[in-house]
């Protein structure tokens, strides 16, 4: 079922692109980074069907996700704080300020590829999130792209929004 979601959702996007007469709802996507200083009750979650809170940080000696301290409060009570109109509420991962090559790292073997999704799971469910997105930016994409993401056409990695 998760899988499927994923899949679905992801998919859903390009198809409503190629499809505009399409009659399925539209995905009206948002991001909140904790970069930025707009205030999280401030967000009218009436405007999206997805919101996206970022980033997420990749631990690069154990492969795991986790959340910078200063923004763990934040993290933690985003969901409950948008939900008031119920859109789905996705951890986003990495971004354009994280290192690339942590996250090449990570996905050229499985033990650590199992230890980045473990914990991006844990994580997620832990916060109260309903699915995640993987944001791994590179401008020069490494000689072999891992098989198991889609990549778009700038060269900037971006998975999901997927369900946990
Ligand atoms: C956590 O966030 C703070 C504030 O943006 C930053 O100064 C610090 O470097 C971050 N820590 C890590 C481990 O990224």
């Amino acid at each position: 079922m998760a899988i499927q979601n994923l899949l679905f959702l992801s998919w859903s996007l390009f198809y409503l692109h190629l499809n505009p007469t399409s009659a399925q709802t539209p995905v009206k996507v948002g991001y909140w980074s904790s970069d930025s200083e707009f205030p999280i009750s401030n967000i009218n979650s009436d405007l999206f069907t997805h919101l996206f809170c970022a980033f997420a940080d990749l631990n690069p000696q154990f492969n795991q996700v986790t959340i910078n301290s200063s923004y763990a409060t934040l993290f933690s009570t985003f969901t409950q704080t948008v939900q008031q109109k119920n859109p789905n509420v996705i951890l986003s991962i990495g971004g354009g300020n994280s290192d690339s090559t942590y996250f090449a790292a990570m996905a050229s073997q499985p033990g650590s590829r199992k230890s980045f999704i473990d914990s991006s799971i844990q994580l997620a469910r832990s916060n109260g999130f309903h699915g995640l997105n993987l944001d791994w930016e590179s401008h020069r994409p490494p000689p072999r792209w891992p098989t198991w993401a889609p990549y778009s056409l700038s060269g900037e990695r971006r998975c999901g929004p997927s369900r946990v």
